[in-house]
């Protein structure tokens, strides 16, 4: 099979090419064999009448009695019943007539003609999609320009408050949270609150909320008249959402196509469809991963996207993938600790940073390459004679492919003829779906997200603690030890908790240290304030 006659028969045979979509797909670098596909080919069997099911609305995410909604989205049409059909088409037109009066100016902030910029407030899957898409499609004489608030981080906040500047009062602010009660976004959103009040602007005309029906912040939207709210429906997961109004909503106002990522999502929500396993391009992809991971995510998967605007793939994925497939228990409550580890950036800058040692090192991966045929809208000079510098990134990636196999180390190449609003979509679609096909070959719940409502809650029990401390201090009228505080607060098991809480509320000038910072058992606290 290592002749290059046989792998280039191999790459043949198993080429999949969307004529359409102009998409290709090559797992010919993935090492199975026919055995391996003769004997995967039941699994697939049941994987195709999962999808079936649950394309026709069968609760698929049974841990949340939930629907699982996102492929009805690019197709109305196929969602199973006419209220849904009416809800994701009306979100739609709506989405498209708000975006038109904002563009137009007929919606405008109190004190100037037009919005000049989107801060968008979100995380995890009320981010991710967003922040790829902006980046991968958005231009640079983009009709607003956006930022992104997707952490509890101060400075990260202050950071593009300070480049927003002046702007805050022609900026619109999306706050984007399913649960609208997810303690990131909804501090983002009254630090941006905070720094419109600051600023003598009014927040509610300048804001709107995409979130659950009924959620809290849809009430807290409505309740002081902002903008306009969008919806965010329960049979829809934030990983699977950006093609929901989370994601085109932000898009639209950049003036990205929406209508084109959704033919595009719908073609190859078409093509992964098809129940046949050569001829179905997610199903080949999770075949492929299936193979590598030995179905149990023995290697990790790389993604190398070779252009600088799919850099934020790699990481929309490594939510996409870890998030759905990373769970304990398998369906009949079996502990199989599954999931693909991912990670990735871009090519060429990788190849002077990791691919070091995905070429020599530890060979517990397998990569995929992301390739795009066309090097740019604008002509670009030679560098060398005959050569342009999208010449060099082609060869750079076939070098890594070629060099990468040589050496035992397995590959996928998915190839799109250029960035576009149609193969982006496309994209999301057919990774979308490759893991829904790897969850049933595994026989995994991909939409529920146990580990992070367990993140959730771990956090808020520290905060819980922090205002425990804080009223202990604040009723002594002498320094405490951590000791004597964790008594107080009857919190004995705490006391390493306490000890992180002290020293950050100390660096933040809060709290007081006295004491032998090396030897927390030392230190006497007390309020600063
Ligand atoms: O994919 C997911 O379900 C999560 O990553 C959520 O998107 C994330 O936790 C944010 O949740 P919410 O949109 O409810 O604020």
């Amino acid at each position: 099979m290592n002749s290059a006659v046989d792998l280039w028969q191999r790459y043949q045979d198993w080429l999949y090419y969307h004529s359409e979509l102009g998409i290709y797909l090559d797992i010919s670098r993935v090492r199975f064999t026919p055995d391996f596909v003769t004997q995967i080919q039941p699994k697939f069997v049941k994987a195709f009448a999962d999808m079936k099911a649950l394309e026709s609305g069968a609760i698929a995410n049974p841990d949340e009695q939930r629907m699982v909604g996102h492929y009805w989205l690019r197709s109305p049409e196929i969602a199973p019943t006419e209220e849904l059909r009416k809800d994701i088409t009306e979100t739609l037109d709506r989405i498209e007539e708000f975006t038109q009066k904002v563009h137009a100016g007929t919606i405008h902030p109190p004190t100037a003609s037009k919005f000049t910029d989107i801060l968008s407030i979100g995380i995890g899957g009320s981010a991710l999609g967003p922040q790829f898409v902006a980046q991968a499609l958005a231009k640079a004489d983009v009709p607003l320009k956006i930022s992104f608030i997707d952490n509890s981080d101060p400075d990260g906040i202050d950071l593009v408050l300070d480049l927003l500047g002046d702007r805050l009062s022609t900026t619109l602010v999306l706050v984007i949270s399913k649960s609208g009660g997810t303690p990131e976004a909804a501090n983002g959103m009254k630090e941006a609150e905070f720094a419109f009040q600051k600023a003598g602007l009014d927040f509610a005309k300048q804001a709107i909320a995409i979130t659950g029906v009924g959620s809290a912040l849809e009430k807290y939207a409505i309740g002081n008249g902002w903008l306009d709210t969008f919806p965010m429906y329960d049979w829809i997961g934030g990983r699977t959402s950006e093609l929901s109004a989370v994601g085109l909503v932000p898009a639209a106002l950049q003036g990205i196509n929406i209508r084109e990522m959704l033919r595009g999502a719908n073609l190859m929500d078409a093509a992964t469809r098809v129940e046949n396993l050569r001829q179905n391009p997610a199903a080949l992809l999770a075949m492929s991963w299936y193979f590598a991971s030995n179905g149990k995510g023995e290697k990790d998967m790389v993604i190398l996207p070779y252009k600088d605007r799919l850099l934020l793939f790699s990481r929309y994925l490594q939510q996409l993938v870890m998030e759905s497939l990373g769970k304990e228990k398998d369906l009949d409550g079996n502990l199989v600790y599954q999931g693909i580890a991912v990670y990735g950036n871009k090519g060429s800058t990788d190849q002077h940073a990791y691919v070091q040692q995905l070429r020599e090192g530890v060979p517990n991966f397998f990569a995929t390459f992301i390739e795009v045929l066309q090097d740019s809208a604008k002509p670009h000079p030679e560098v060398e004679e005959g050569v342009v510098t999208g010449d060099y990134l082609l060869g750079f990636l076939q070098g890594t492919r070629s060099a990468l196999y040589e050496n035992g180390r397995d590959s996928i190449t998915v190839t799109i003829p250029i960035v576009s609003e149609l193969t982006i979509g496309a994209l999301i679609a057919l990774y979308e779906r490759a893991v829904s096909f790897y969850a049933s070959l595994v026989n995994i719940n991909a939409y529920h997200q146990p580990g992070v409502e367990a993140g959730k809650k771990a956090g808020a029990k520290v905060l819980a603690l922090q205002k425990k401390m804080m009223s202990a201090l604040k009723s002594s009228t002498i320094s405490l030890s951590l000791g004597e505080i964790a008594d107080k607060i009857g919190a004995p098991d705490e006391i390493e908790s306490l000890y992180h809480i002290a020293r950050h509320l100390h660096a933040n000038c809060k709290l007081l240290l006295e004491g032998d910072l090396a030897q927390p058992s030392t230190l006497r606290i007390m309020l600063l304030e």
